[in-house]
């Protein structure tokens, strides 16, 4: 007997975007456990909800809670994010242990696909260590999927290569290509040639959906102002854009 856990992709913004698959796994699961933190909480967990009440046939699952340890501000990036995943690590052990039956079955629901810039499987990995569990991953539609969809582009220009970079990383590096930028709260963009296309979306998949796209000359200005209104108006934002370069820029 050995507890089991799923870590369930929901997709990213519309209870549409959750797959068969998905459905199968939140009807076998007793147990969600969640961790979500910061302004968005409130609504993710609301969606989170949503997406369990629309589709589990019968009663009797329940959510719990997990705290979430501070991570160190001052340490090196890395190291601060390993020590954070063993706390965590050992957070999750402890509950998986205290709230699971020997035979029970749980669940991590990871927003969009939990292969893409997300710690649970990082995370569950070090929990194996401290506790016999076997878990599997469901995969959901990514933020990256969504935007392409919405405004109906393919992902790579033809035989071209697509880098998936955060904000940070793509203000240090030579760009040729396409890049998606996710995470980004600076609008890193801007100093990319004018001539540069860029499609951004904002809460896709949502009510609160905003789509923009044309070259950052033109629309680059409007997509920073949209950004910075939608923000202060919802308290939080999730947005995501992909770049086409002439060259290497
Ligand atoms: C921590 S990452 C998680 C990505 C997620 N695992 C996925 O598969 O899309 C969060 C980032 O994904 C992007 N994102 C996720 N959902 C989004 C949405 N509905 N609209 C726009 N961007 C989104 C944003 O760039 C956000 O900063």
């Amino acid at each position: 007997m050995t507890r089991h856990i799923h870590v369930i992709g929901i997709g990213a913004g519309d209870p549409e975007y959750v797959t068969v698959a998905a459905i199968e796994a939140l009807n076998r699961t007793q147990v969600f456990f969640a961790m979500d933190k910061g302004p968005a909480k409130s609504d993710l967990v609301g969606l989170r909800r949503a997406i369990c009440d629309r589709y589990i046939r019968g009663p009797g699952y329940r959510f719990v809670e997990l705290p979430d340890p501070r991570r160190a501000k001052d340490a090196e990036y890395r190291e601060a994010v390993s020590d954070w995943h063993a706390a965590r690590a050992r957070i999750w052990a402890t509950a998986i242990a205290a709230e699971l039956g020997p035979d029970g079955v749980g669940a991590f629901l990871a927003w969009g696909d939990p292969s893409l810039y997300d710690s649970t499987l990082r995370i569950l990995d070090a929990v194996t260590a401290e506790i016999d569990i076997s878990y599997d991953v469901i995969p959901g539609i990514t933020a990256i999927q969504a935007l392409t969809a919405r405004h109906r582009i393919p992902l790579n220009d033809v035989g071209e290569p697509v880098l998936i970079t955060t904000g940070r990383q793509l203000r240090d590096r030579e760009l040729s290509g396409s890049a998606v930028v996710m995470l980004d709260s600076e609008c890193s963009f801007r100093p990319c040639p004018p001539e540069t296309r860029i499609w951004w979306g904002a809460y896709l998949g949502t009510d609160a959906e905003l789509l923009v796209a044309g070259t950052v000359g033109e629309v680059g200005e409007r997509i920073a102002a949209l950004r910075a209104d939608a923000r202060a108006r919802h308290g939080w934002i999730m947005d995501i854009y992909l770049l086409r370069f002439r060259g290497v820029v």
